[in-house]
Protein backbone atom coordinates (compact mmCIF):
# COMPACT_ATOMS: atom_id res chain seq x y z
CA UNK A 1 0.00 0.00 0.00
CA UNK A 2 1.15 3.52 -0.86
CA UNK A 3 -0.40 6.86 0.97
CA UNK A 4 0.61 10.18 0.00
CA UNK A 5 0.04 12.85 2.43
CA UNK A 6 -0.40 16.58 0.70
CA UNK A 7 0.22 19.20 3.99
CA UNK A 8 1.55 22.76 4.63
CA UNK A 9 3.06 21.74 7.56
CA UNK A 10 4.73 17.77 7.08
CA UNK A 11 6.91 18.21 10.11
CA UNK A 12 3.91 17.21 12.56
CA UNK A 13 3.51 14.02 10.72
CA UNK A 14 7.71 12.90 10.25
CA UNK A 15 7.81 11.23 14.28
CA UNK A 16 4.31 9.14 14.22
CA UNK A 17 5.56 6.90 10.86
CA UNK A 18 9.43 6.89 12.90
CA UNK A 19 8.49 4.74 15.74
CA UNK A 20 6.92 1.25 16.98
CA UNK A 21 4.63 -0.61 14.39
CA UNK A 22 4.32 1.65 11.63
CA UNK A 23 8.08 1.93 11.16
CA UNK A 24 8.52 -1.32 11.47
CA UNK A 25 5.85 -1.97 8.80
CA UNK A 26 7.83 0.64 6.61
CA UNK A 27 10.88 -1.42 7.35
CA UNK A 28 9.23 -4.64 6.14
CA UNK A 29 7.85 -2.60 2.72
CA UNK A 30 4.09 -3.69 3.07
CA UNK A 31 3.31 0.20 3.15
CA UNK A 32 5.26 3.30 2.23
CA UNK A 33 4.10 6.59 3.19
CA UNK A 34 5.21 9.97 0.92
CA UNK A 35 5.11 13.61 2.62
CA UNK A 36 4.54 16.48 0.01
CA UNK A 37 4.79 20.36 1.05
CA UNK A 38 2.21 21.85 -0.53
CA UNK A 39 4.35 24.97 -0.82
CA UNK A 40 6.70 22.79 -3.26
CA UNK A 41 3.73 23.27 -5.70
CA UNK A 42 3.38 27.27 -5.67
CA UNK A 43 5.18 29.20 -8.09
CA UNK A 44 5.22 32.53 -6.40
CA UNK A 45 7.71 33.86 -4.14
CA UNK A 46 6.09 34.26 -1.27
CA UNK A 47 5.45 30.26 -1.55
CA UNK A 48 1.16 31.67 -0.77
CA UNK A 49 -1.00 28.59 -0.72
CA UNK A 50 -4.26 30.74 1.06
CA UNK A 51 -5.81 33.53 0.38
CA UNK A 52 -8.91 35.47 1.61
CA UNK A 53 -11.94 33.99 0.66
CA UNK A 54 -14.52 35.60 -1.62
CA UNK A 55 -17.86 37.29 -0.22
CA UNK A 56 -15.63 38.30 2.76
CA UNK A 57 -15.57 36.61 6.11
CA UNK A 58 -12.83 36.04 8.79
CA UNK A 59 -10.08 32.95 7.78
CA UNK A 60 -8.23 32.36 4.69
CA UNK A 61 -8.98 29.22 2.43
CA UNK A 62 -6.73 27.33 0.89
CA UNK A 63 -5.99 28.10 -2.91
CA UNK A 64 -6.39 25.56 -5.41
CA UNK A 65 -3.88 25.77 -7.90
CA UNK A 66 -1.15 24.18 -5.69
CA UNK A 67 -3.35 21.49 -4.49
CA UNK A 68 -4.34 20.73 -8.57
CA UNK A 69 -0.56 20.58 -9.32
CA UNK A 70 0.59 18.37 -6.43
CA UNK A 71 -2.88 16.17 -7.27
CA UNK A 72 -2.48 15.82 -10.90
CA UNK A 73 1.85 15.36 -10.77
CA UNK A 74 0.69 12.30 -8.50
CA UNK A 75 -1.94 11.46 -10.64
CA UNK A 76 0.05 11.03 -13.79
CA UNK A 77 2.44 8.50 -12.16
CA UNK A 78 -0.34 5.84 -10.90
CA UNK A 79 -3.88 5.39 -10.24
CA UNK A 80 -5.41 6.17 -6.84
CA UNK A 81 -8.32 4.23 -5.25
CA UNK A 82 -9.28 7.46 -3.21
CA UNK A 83 -8.35 10.94 -2.57
CA UNK A 84 -9.46 11.74 0.90
CA UNK A 85 -9.73 15.30 2.23
CA UNK A 86 -9.67 15.33 6.22
CA UNK A 87 -12.05 17.80 7.81
CA UNK A 88 -14.38 17.90 10.44
CA UNK A 89 -17.51 17.87 8.24
CA UNK A 90 -16.99 14.94 6.70
CA UNK A 91 -17.87 11.39 7.07
CA UNK A 92 -17.55 9.93 10.66
CA UNK A 93 -14.36 7.79 10.89
CA UNK A 94 -15.13 4.07 11.95
CA UNK A 95 -13.71 0.60 12.11
CA UNK A 96 -15.47 -0.22 9.20
CA UNK A 97 -13.85 2.29 7.28
CA UNK A 98 -10.51 1.35 7.94
CA UNK A 99 -10.95 -1.91 7.23
CA UNK A 100 -12.26 -1.29 3.94
CA UNK A 101 -9.20 1.65 3.30
CA UNK A 102 -6.61 -0.82 4.18
CA UNK A 103 -7.57 -3.13 1.12
CA UNK A 104 -7.19 -0.17 -0.98
CA UNK A 105 -3.44 0.16 -3.29
CA UNK A 106 -2.57 3.45 -3.95
CA UNK A 107 -4.78 6.61 -1.68
CA UNK A 108 -3.87 10.64 -1.47
CA UNK A 109 -5.04 12.50 2.05
CA UNK A 110 -5.35 16.13 1.79
CA UNK A 111 -4.95 18.03 4.89
CA UNK A 112 -6.90 21.31 5.16
CA UNK A 113 -5.80 24.34 7.56
CA UNK A 114 -7.15 27.47 8.18
CA UNK A 115 -11.17 27.76 6.72
CA UNK A 116 -10.61 24.59 4.86
CA UNK A 117 -9.58 24.42 0.82
CA UNK A 118 -11.50 26.13 -1.74
CA UNK A 119 -14.63 23.63 -2.60
CA UNK A 120 -13.85 23.19 -6.45
CA UNK A 121 -11.20 21.00 -4.61
CA UNK A 122 -13.50 19.44 -3.10
CA UNK A 123 -15.69 18.60 -6.07
CA UNK A 124 -13.16 18.19 -8.77
CA UNK A 125 -10.72 15.62 -7.30
CA UNK A 126 -12.32 14.61 -3.55
CA UNK A 127 -13.67 11.03 -3.96
CA UNK A 128 -14.07 11.17 0.10
CA UNK A 129 -13.66 13.45 2.78
CA UNK A 130 -13.40 12.10 6.47
CA UNK A 131 -14.03 13.41 10.05
CA UNK A 132 -12.35 11.53 13.14
CA UNK A 133 -15.12 13.29 15.51
CA UNK A 134 -17.16 16.27 16.37
CA UNK A 135 -14.33 18.61 17.05
CA UNK A 136 -11.71 20.99 15.50
CA UNK A 137 -8.31 20.13 15.18
CA UNK A 138 -6.12 23.32 13.82
CA UNK A 139 -5.45 20.72 10.54
CA UNK A 140 -5.90 17.60 9.18
CA UNK A 141 -2.53 16.75 9.62
CA UNK A 142 -3.24 14.54 13.01
CA UNK A 143 -6.17 13.18 11.86
CA UNK A 144 -4.36 11.93 9.01
CA UNK A 145 -2.35 10.25 11.80
CA UNK A 146 -5.16 9.10 13.44
CA UNK A 147 -6.54 7.35 10.14
CA UNK A 148 -3.02 6.14 8.68
CA UNK A 149 -2.43 4.04 11.71
CA UNK A 150 -5.55 2.49 11.92
CA UNK A 151 -5.45 0.90 8.42
CA UNK A 152 -1.84 1.01 8.37
CA UNK A 153 -2.15 -2.10 11.63
CA UNK A 154 -4.91 -4.12 9.55
CA UNK A 155 -2.62 -4.80 6.57
CA UNK A 156 -1.62 -8.56 6.61
CA UNK A 157 1.79 -8.62 8.18
CA UNK A 158 1.84 -5.27 10.14
CA UNK A 159 0.79 -7.30 13.66
CA UNK A 160 2.93 -9.97 14.36
CA UNK A 161 -0.53 -12.46 15.51
CA UNK A 162 -2.76 -11.73 12.84
CA UNK A 163 -5.80 -12.67 15.38
CA UNK A 164 -4.91 -10.08 17.39
CA UNK A 165 -6.29 -7.21 14.99
CA UNK A 166 -9.50 -9.13 14.40
CA UNK A 167 -10.27 -9.44 18.40
CA UNK A 168 -10.06 -5.36 18.19
CA UNK A 169 -12.52 -3.64 19.74
CA UNK A 170 -15.16 -2.40 16.91
CA UNK A 171 -14.53 -5.46 14.53
CA UNK A 172 -17.69 -6.77 15.02
CA UNK A 173 -19.37 -4.00 16.35
CA UNK A 174 -18.59 -4.63 20.14
CA UNK A 175 -15.93 -3.59 22.83
CA UNK A 176 -13.14 -5.75 23.53
CA UNK A 177 -13.80 -7.73 26.60
CA UNK A 178 -11.25 -7.02 29.65
CA UNK A 179 -7.54 -8.64 29.16
CA UNK A 180 -5.16 -9.61 32.07
CA UNK A 181 -1.64 -10.76 33.00
CA UNK A 182 0.65 -12.31 35.18
CA UNK A 183 0.45 -12.14 38.20
CA UNK A 184 -2.81 -13.95 38.96
CA UNK A 185 -3.00 -11.71 41.98
CA UNK A 186 -2.14 -8.31 43.11
CA UNK A 187 -2.94 -6.92 46.36
CA UNK A 188 -5.91 -9.46 46.85
CA UNK A 189 -7.26 -8.20 43.58
CA UNK A 190 -8.07 -11.70 41.60
CA UNK A 191 -7.56 -12.92 37.95
CA UNK A 192 -11.40 -14.21 36.82
CA UNK A 193 -10.87 -17.75 37.73
CA UNK A 194 -12.26 -18.67 34.10
CA UNK A 195 -9.33 -17.30 32.26
CA UNK A 196 -6.36 -20.01 34.17
CA UNK A 197 -8.53 -22.89 34.36
CA UNK A 198 -7.69 -24.10 31.00
CA UNK A 199 -10.78 -24.71 29.14
CA UNK A 200 -10.76 -22.21 26.30
CA UNK A 201 -14.08 -23.50 25.19
CA UNK A 202 -15.37 -21.79 28.15
CA UNK A 203 -13.13 -18.61 28.40
CA UNK A 204 -14.51 -17.54 24.20
CA UNK A 205 -17.90 -17.90 25.74
CA UNK A 206 -16.48 -15.68 29.21
CA UNK A 207 -14.88 -13.31 26.33
CA UNK A 208 -18.10 -12.87 24.58
CA UNK A 209 -20.44 -12.23 27.44
CA UNK A 210 -17.86 -9.28 28.56
CA UNK A 211 -17.79 -7.93 25.37
CA UNK A 212 -21.30 -7.53 25.19
CA UNK A 213 -22.00 -6.67 28.97
CA UNK A 214 -19.26 -3.83 28.31
CA UNK A 215 -20.96 -2.84 25.29
CA UNK A 216 -24.06 -2.50 26.76
CA UNK A 217 -22.73 -0.62 29.60
CA UNK A 218 -20.49 1.84 27.89
CA UNK A 219 -21.40 1.84 24.35
CA UNK A 220 -25.41 0.69 23.90
CA UNK A 221 -25.57 3.01 20.87
CA UNK A 222 -23.00 0.15 19.15
CA UNK A 223 -25.63 -2.70 19.71
CA UNK A 224 -28.55 -0.72 17.83
CA UNK A 225 -25.82 -1.42 14.49
CA UNK A 226 -25.33 -5.28 15.91
N1 LIG B 1 -9.45 18.86 10.49
C1 LIG B 1 -9.80 19.62 11.54
N2 LIG B 1 -10.57 18.96 12.41
C2 LIG B 1 -10.73 17.70 11.89
C3 LIG B 1 -11.44 16.55 12.31
N3 LIG B 1 -12.17 16.54 13.42
N4 LIG B 1 -11.37 15.45 11.53
C4 LIG B 1 -10.66 15.47 10.38
N5 LIG B 1 -9.98 16.53 9.94
C5 LIG B 1 -9.99 17.64 10.69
Amino acid sequence: MRIDIITVVPDILTSPFEVSILKRAIEKGLVEIHLHNLRDYVTDNYKQIDDYQFGGGAGMVMMIEPIDKCISALKSERNYDEIIYMTPDGERFNQRMANSLSLKENIIILCGHYKGVDQRVRDHFITREISIGDYVLSGGELAAAVVCDSIIRLIPGVLGNETSALTDSFQDDLLAPPVYTRPAEYKGWKVPEILTSGNFPKIETWREEQSYLRTKKLRPDLLGEY
